[in-house]
């Protein structure tokens, strides 16, 4: 069926946190363009299997059926002809609680856990309030695109070169961004070869958050780190879920892809300690998803691409100032502020009360993301058209002023 991505969905009132929690995140009157859910409806397979599972009128607590699991390894199969063993899968509601469960399952207090920032504000906390500290591993821009900083990486591990005081390193993971938000990499097969390689050779744990990984641009092509290699498959974590891919965020169901059985054991004590259950609407809606929702994905990606299209085209024509950064996977388009020279407070008061658009701002990815701001451009054209119209207004009255 053909879906009209273009009809806008009425979302205030709903208990949409992008909607009803905008005013009070960036003031009156805002646009909502910030956190990473769509404004599109779901595909219609998904409704269906919804409402027939309401019907059955039973919500005990849940967990996966054999089908559910068949799904995700065909999946996974078919998508990278990675062959995972059902074992190898464990469930959390959300990612970001699996996230928080490997850093307390594989880390001691005063260890390091590195980031490459700017990245997903939730990887901070998961670090810092799991005792931990952030060794800081910045990507680093061109010209053209952001890449990994692969010698900054490995250095972090050598105390004399980082100049870190206390002997050697405590750095114990990696966690890994892929495709990166913000900054939208598709990371490469070499980059993310060198990442593990870095990790293996110091005896580090990638965990990797692949939760946008079928949200694929353009011909990018998604490479799970943890299929380059048995050795890093035995030392990675994979996180995904269908809550990017097909707008279940809500529905809090993620799986956590664990092959070493010595850190799957860890993990599992910890998730089911504290990571809570899914629901059993979250697990009906991923199979669904995953057996039928490829047509709707197929029509809703290349409506993305428009919106991607239509955002280059209108900064270049209506405000040069700004720079889009390539994008090759997400609908987080990273936009680049710093030619307009504000500190950090002012760019927010220029993006909020100025232009009246709530976008991520840039500083709340760690360093290198001032001057920035994250733009969720998964929404009808008419409501991109608007977000974008009022920055362009709010610059020519800057202009004008
Ligand atoms: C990289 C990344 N990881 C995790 C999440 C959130 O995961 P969850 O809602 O499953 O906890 C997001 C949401 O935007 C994300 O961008």
């Amino acid at each position: 069926m053909n879906y009209d991505f273009d009809r806008g969905i009425e979302r205030h009132n709903t208990g949409s946190v992008k909607w009803d929690q905008a005013t009070e995140t960036f003031g009156e009157g805002v646009l909502p363009m910030w956190i990473a859910d769509m404004d599109f409806p779901i595909a219609r397979p998904i409704t269906e299997a919804l409402v027939r599972r309401a019907q059955h009128e039973c919500y005990g607590y849940s967990c996966p059926q054999l089908s559910t699991i068949e799904a995700i390894t065909e999946r996974l199969w078919k998508n990278y002809h990675w062959k995972v063993d059902p074992d190898w899968l464990l469930f959390t509601p959300g990612v970001v609680p699996a996230l928080h469960a490997a850093v307390r399952s594989f880390t001691s207090p005063g260890d390091e856990v590195v980031l490459q920032s700017p990245v997903y504000y939730p990887f901070w906390s998961a670090v810092r309030e799991n005792g931990c500290h952030v060794a800081i591993n910045q990507l680093q821009w061109n010209g053209a695109k952001y890449e990994m900083d692969i010698q900054g990486l490995d250095n972090l591990f050598q105390p004399a070169v980082s100049g870190m005081s206390h002997g050697p390193s405590r750095i114990r993971m990696i966690i890994l961004s892929n495709p990166h938000n913000p900054v939208g990499r598709v990371w490469t097969r070499d980059e993310l070869r060198a990442v593990g390689e870095t990790a293996l050779a110091h005896d580090a744990i990638v965990v990797s958050d692949e939760i946008h990984c079928e949200l694929m641009l353009n011909g990018a092509r998604h490479v799970p780190l943890a299929t380059l290699s048995p050795e890093f498959e035995q030392g990675s974590i994979t996180c995904m879920a269908p809550s990017k891919t097909f707008n279940l965020a809500g529905l809090a169901t993620s799986f956590i892809i664990v092959p070493n059985p010595r850190l799957r054991a860890a993990m599992q004590r910890r998730i089911s300690g504290s990571a809570g259950n899914i629901s059993p609407f979250g697990y009906v809606a991923l199979e669904a998803a995953f057996r039928d929702g490829d047509d709707w994905l197929t029509q809703v990606l290349h409506y993305i691409e428009g919106n991607v299209t239509y955002v280059q085209l209108f900064v270049r024509d209506h405000m040069p100032q700004v720079k889009v950064t390539p994008i090759e996977g997400t609908y987080l388009v990273w936009l680049d502020f710093r030619a307009l020279g504000m500190s950090t407070p002012q760019l927010s008061d220029f993006l909020r009360a100025q232009a009246k658009v709530g976008l991520d701002e840039g500083y709340v990815f760690g360093p290198g993301g001032e001057g920035f701001a994250r733009m969720n451009i998964a929404c009808p054209r008419t409501t991109l058209q608007e977000g974008l119209n009022r920055i362009a207004g709010a610059l020519a009255r800057l202009d004008t002023n």
